[in-house]
């Protein structure tokens, strides 16, 4: 089974950032792309006050939010992800931010019931490919985050060319390497994908190469890929009211899109 610890633990390592300038350059590149997500957030939850965020990661997108919210709160499993979050949040002076270490899957510090829950860039979908038991268990992480009558805002990732190239393998499995952008620490990112159709589990092997020439290995991230069915009927004892987007421009969905983008109302207890 995959070790979701694993697969973000140490990536943002202060080891990672020689330089203050380094360190800079990676938070504006990071702010940077979550502008878009801010803004569809902004445009779609207007009324929002109160952002509660299940794997946030480096808290990127609770900074991007931070001037239009009264209140932000996020957690991650990754303790050095959480450390970078609380050192960033801090230098920028986000009073209302509020970040801790904690498992989506057995939360030890329930976030207050926000008017709006968010769980981006795909994490949703490891859940379901661990088990059915694991996806219900998060299904509930989500439904206690948000007050009755709120929204929740997911992205999952569809893959279509990968699962594509993945199919017309005979094994199953395909891989390609990527060049990084400047900013990253890291220089090259080699990933090995292997497609279970019977599942719809597509499992993802990364390997990153530093500038320096060292070598990170052994993430590894399975993610369920869904259909709107499927993620709906899943989503249905805690919310209703789905709208489907394809993108953070807020196209429309469509079965070729590489995102699924949807919001949620929370049903009344
Ligand atoms: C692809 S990253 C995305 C981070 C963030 N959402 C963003 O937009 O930058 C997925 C995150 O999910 C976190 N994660 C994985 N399993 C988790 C769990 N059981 N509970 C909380 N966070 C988890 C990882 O540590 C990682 O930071």
């Amino acid at each position: 089974m995959v070790d979701l610890s694993a697969a973000y633990e140490g990536v943002e390592g202060v080891a990672n950032f020689p330089t203050e300038e380094a360190l800079r350059n990676y938070r504006a590149m990071a702010l940077e792309r979550s502008v878009q997500q801010a803004d569809f957030i902004g445009r779609r939850f207007s009324g929002a006050g109160s952002v509660a965020e299940a794997c946030c990661g480096n808290g990127r997108l609770l900074i991007a939010l931070a001037d239009r919210m009264q209140r932000l709160q996020g957690f991650d499993l990754a303790a050095s992800r959480i450390d970078f979050a609380r050192q960033w949040v801090e230098a920028a002076g986000c009073k209302n931010v509020d970040v801790w270490r904690d498992d989506m899957l057995e939360p030890s510090r329930r976030p207050a019931p926000a008017d709006l829950g968010i769980c981006i860039t795909g994490a949703f979908a490891y859940f379901g490919a661990l088990s059915g038991e694991h996806e219900r268990r998060a299904v509930a992480s989500l439904g206690a985050m948000v007050r009755p009558g709120g929204g929740l805002l997911l992205e999952l990732y569809q893959h279509p060319a990968t699962i594509a190239h993945c199919l017309a393998e005979p094994d199953g499995r395909w891989q390609r390497w990527s060049e990084l952008a400047a900013e990253d620490p890291f220089r090259f990112s080699l990933s090995a994908f292997a497609y279970d159709r019977q599942r719809g589990v597509l499992r993802h092997e990364k390997k990153f190469i530093a500038r320096n020439g060292s070598v990170d290995e052994g993430r590894v991230e399975a993610l369920r890929i869904y259909s709107p069915e499927t993620l709906d009927g899943l989503l249905a004892p805690w919310f209703d009211q789905p709208e489907w987007y394809g993108d953070w421009a807020g196209n429309a969905f469509a079965p070729d899109s590489k995102h699924m983008i949807v919001s949620f109302r929370r049903r009344a207890d």
